[in-house]
């Protein structure tokens, strides 16, 4: 099966059912996305799929073919992840790529996001360490 993945083709040798977080895993060495529940509750696996968040962990590779898939590594020159570091917005850093990849669909389709967006956006997103504050400071000053 064939793949997009940060506007790279790849040929995928796998069983379609295999989770796409396996796949980026461990046959393209993107380990940005994370496995945390894997029963798609936590956002740590969240990458994007056609500009749309969705958890890796129990997302099928042949639910996603033909689409484009996007992580964290993907993201050159991309303000968020500077805002997050200016933010100390990183404690652990285990949650951190899925909510910059949910943070990044979120200001895509709404670009000047107020804190109660931003906060509902993140819902699907948690993060042990309780860095919640310093996350949604980063992303609201990354559009100021
Ligand atoms: Fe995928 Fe928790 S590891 S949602």
């Amino acid at each position: 099966m064939r793949l997009t993945v940060n506007d790279t083709d790849h040929a995928i040798d796998r069983d379609p059912d295999t989770p796409l977080l396996a796949v980026l895993r461990e046959d393209l060495g993107l380990t940005a996305a994370k496995f945390g529940c894997g029963i798609g509750l936590c956002g740590a696996c969240t990458v994007l799929a056609d500009d749309h968040p969705v958890h890796a962990c129990d997302t099928p590779m042949w639910a996603v073919r033909g689409k484009r898939i996007r992580t964290l590594e993907g993201l050159r020159d991309h303000p968020l992840p500077r805002a997050f570091v200016a933010e100390q917005a990183m404690q652990c850093g285990y949650c951190i790529a899925g909510i910059i990849m949910t943070s990044v669909a979120l200001t895509e389709r709404a670009p000047n996001p107020d804190e109660a967006t931003v906060r509902q956006a993140l819902d699907g997103n948690l993060c042990r360490c309780g860095a919640h504050n310093r996350i949604v400071r980063a992303i609201l000053a990354c559009h100021d």
